[in-house]
């Protein structure tokens, strides 16, 4: 099974993306935890990428674009993919890639309303120590990033057939709920 997650931040992302990978015993790739993972160890790219990610902006293409395409290299099998691509150039460059070229069975959006999109990341901010939590005008500027550079993709994948929206209010089972009843069609 091959699915990708696209989301506002703090949709729910990583949470159903844990959860998809182990119902149908799947990799799950977060570009974000990869990313924060090279900055934790301090790697070149980490240290190139950390400015990017404390401001809230978007990486380079061409930086996420190798660090995807090694990670699914080891995905044969099939995976969950989250947080990439985020815009569409990054969509067409995996178009056009050998290793991101395989058949999507499906792109789930998680819909959530914007104000609870804020609560929820506000909520993490409490207990998280993630850079881009820190800050309202961080995470304002998150929540516009998403809007001018990811929100087009959606059109993208729902004129090739691919996009399932879902409604990403609710509890955590809730939503996995949700998503159960649509990836199950597509289980192999
Ligand atoms: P990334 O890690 O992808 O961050 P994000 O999109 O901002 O998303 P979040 O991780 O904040 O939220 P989420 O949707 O995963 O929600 P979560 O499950 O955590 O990216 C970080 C940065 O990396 C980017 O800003 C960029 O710099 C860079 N980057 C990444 N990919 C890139 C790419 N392709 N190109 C360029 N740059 C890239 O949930 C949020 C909170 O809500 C949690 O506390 C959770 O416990 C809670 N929660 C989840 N579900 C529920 C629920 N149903 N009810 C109540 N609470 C819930």
């Amino acid at each position: 099974m091959r699915v990708l997650l696209i989301g506002a931040p703090g949709s729910g992302k990583g949470t159903q993306g844990a959860r998809i990978a182990e119902r149908y015993r799947i990799p799950h790739i977060s570009s974000g935890q990869l990313l924060r993972d090279h900055v934790r160890h301090g790697s070149e790219l980490g240290r190139a990428v950390e400015p990017h990610l404390a401001r809230g902006d978007l990486v380079p293409d061409d930086v996420i674009l190798s660090m995807i395409t090694e990670e699914l290299a080891g995905a044969a099998d099939g995976y969950v993919l989250d947080g990439f691509p985020r815009n569409v150039a990054q969509a067409e460059a995996a178009e056009k890639t050998a290793e991101l070229n395989d058949r999507l069975d499906a792109v789930l959006f998680l819909d959530l309303p914007p104000g609870e999109v804020f609560d929820r990341l506000a909520e993490r901010a409490r207990q998280s120590d993630r850079p881009d939590d820190q800050e309202q005008a961080t995470i304002q500027h998150r929540l516009r990033v998403y809007e001018d550079r990811t929100h087009p993709l959606l059109d993208h994948y729902r004129q090739r057939g691919l996009l399932v929206p879902i409604d990403a209010n609710g509890s955590v089972d809730e939503v996995a709920a949700r998503i159960a009843v649509v990836l199950d069609r597509y289980q192999r």
